[in-house]
């Protein structure tokens, strides 16, 4: 094997605290040689990356009330758990954070925005994250807690570096947030990247400017990608006192393409970089001045999550005790918490009623990137790859092999028929996607179609006829 294929990994203990105090205290005990799981979609390739030891996980995920967003006296406020699915759900969000809206709408894909969270994206602290910068420019404030007290730091102090932070190894973030952005307030975020999904900012920019009059009296740029952190830009201070036009838009670009310090790397050039943020800022200024910053939301916002509810049990049981996984509608419980992904424990553990090892689910990256290992967890669609086994303790799975409504053997049947699987490798992921895309949207139109596919990628490079199949297949019904 390869180095690069070695991905073998594992903790010591693999903890689910059920209040945030014993999270604390188990922190507090450990420290660095502790780290939080939210998502996971971070922190699993970092564990399979060896970038950094670590004893124990401690799994958030048991503890009640920890996502979603809310809003009181002017305060827009999000919990450590908090999705980007939901938070694109969110009208909340959508109406008095707009740019944190498009900054969740454009990272990775909808199976990664149902699992991933804004704090997890905060935290991970890369310059290339987009909520940040979308949270930086709506002034945020991130709020720690640790065993000995509660402090609230300004995001814009909060990053000390690449991929640092100020938090101290015993302290965890218990809420995000930011004042709603009022009537006289607009803002946007915006971000270029190498693909529709999946794709990590070459660059991307969030601006808030409030307006007296049609006269911009505070201007907030936070630009991303483009140093060793997000940076608030100061050219946004050349703004205020001035209307949005077209000299005050260019003399603004340009400032903050000098201001801009960025490298050259696999993505792109730091001179393209540079010259990325002033054609984008340019750009998002000039749909500022028109009012048309909501104008690229969709009208229907793809999750690939059914929208039911799902009851999740987790085993009140030891650290390292076997999971235990509905899968198909049958129990499957088996250890793995401490060293394996959700992928990796369903193809080694899973089986058929006829005892076969349950395989249909597939490895095409193991990291995020093809959407090959889609399933269904509690009715979401996620990656099986990015999740980790002990974090789906007393959840309910689908794979592929359970995928046998009506409706979803006619999905399949339309696959076969138009031609969409060639080698096949891709077929599992897609169809477990395009199930959850038509249970959730019904009616799809083809660029509905090409969005809640986004995520999967076929090497035979068989996307018309997939996209053919889900045109041809009739929704609903059971016969
Ligand atoms: C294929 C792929 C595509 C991606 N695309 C994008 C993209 O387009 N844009 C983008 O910005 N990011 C992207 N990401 C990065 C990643 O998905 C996001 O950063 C995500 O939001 C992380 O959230 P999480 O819940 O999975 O974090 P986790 O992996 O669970 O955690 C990340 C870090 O935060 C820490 N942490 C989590 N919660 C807390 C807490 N409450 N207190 C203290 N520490 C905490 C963890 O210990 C870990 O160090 C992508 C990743 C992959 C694999
Ligand atoms: S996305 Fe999981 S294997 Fe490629
Ligand atoms: S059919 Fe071969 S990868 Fe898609």
């Amino acid at each position: 094997m390869h180095d690069v294929q070695d991905r073998t990994w594992s903790v010591d203990r693999f903890e689910r605290p059920a209040t945030i105090d014993e999270a604390l205290a188990l922190l507090d005990r450990y420290g660095s040689d502790a780290r939080i799981v939210a998502g996971a979609t971070d922190l699993l390739l970092e564990l399979q990356r060896h970038i950094r030891t670590v004893d124990m996980l401690i799994d958030l995920s048991a503890i009640d009330d920890l996502d979603g967003v809310d809003m009181s006296a002017g305060t827009v406020t999000l919990g450590p758990l908090t999705t980007h699915r939901q938070v694109v759900e969110s009208d909340i969000v959508r109406q008095f954070g707009l740019p944190l809206a498009q900054a969740s709408l454009e990272v990775g894909s909808a199976q990664l925005r149902n699992r991933a969270t804004v704090v997890g994206n905060l935290v991970t602290a890369s310059p290339a994250n987009d909520t940040i910068s979308a949270l930086l420019a709506l002034d945020a404030q991130v709020e720690l807690a640790s065993i000995d007290g509660d402090r609230t730091v300004s995001l814009s102090d909060f990053y000390t570096g690449v991929r640092q932070t100020v938090m101290a190894s015993n302290e965890l973030v218990t809420a995000v947030r930011f004042p709603a952005m009022s009537s006289g307030t607009s803002g946007m975020f915006a971000k270029v990247g190498l693909r529709s999904a999946q794709a990590i900012s070459v660059v991307h920019a969030a601006v808030v400017i409030e307006r007296l009059g049609g006269v911009i009296s505070n201007a907030r740029i936070a630009l991303g990608s483009v140093a060793p952190t997000v940076v608030l830009a100061d050219a946004a201070r050349s703004l205020e006192g001035s209307a949005l036009t077209a000299e005050t838009i260019e003399r603004c670009a340009s400032l903050a393409s000098g201001e801009v310090t960025p490298i050259t790397d696999g993505r792109a050039t730091a001179a393209y970089r540079s010259h990325l943020v002033r054609v984008v800022l340019s750009r998002m200024l000039h749909t500022l001045a028109a009012g048309d910053e909501s104008s690229q939301w969709p009208t229907r916002v793809i999750t690939l999550a059914d929208g039911g509810t799902h009851s999740s049990i987790p085993m009140a049981a030891g650290p390292n005790d076997p999971i235990r996984v509905l899968i198909n509608g049958t129990g499957v419980t088996a250890p793995g918490a401490t060293h394996e992904s959700l992928l990796d424990w369903i193809r080694s553990n899973a089986r058929s009623r006829s005892g076969e090892l349950l395989t249909g689910t597939k490895e095409g990256c193991a990291e995020g990137e093809c959407g090959a290992c889609t399933v269904h967890m509690d009715g979401q669609s996620v990656l099986a790859c990015l999740v980790l086994a002990g974090s789906a303790d007393g959840h309910e799975i689908t794979t592929i092999e359970g995928l046998d409504s009506p409706d979803d053997v006619r999905l399949q049947d339309s696959f076969i028929a138009c031609g969409a699987v060639q080698c096949g490798f891709c077929t599992p992921g897609f169809v477990m996607a395009a199930s959850s895309l038509r249970t959730e949207m019904g009616e799809l139109t083809a660029d509905e179609i090409r969005d809640g596919l986004s995520g999967n990628i076929c090497r035979c490079t068989g996307y018309e006829s997939i996209v053919e199949a889900l045109v041809s297949t009739p929704t609903g019904g059971t016969s």
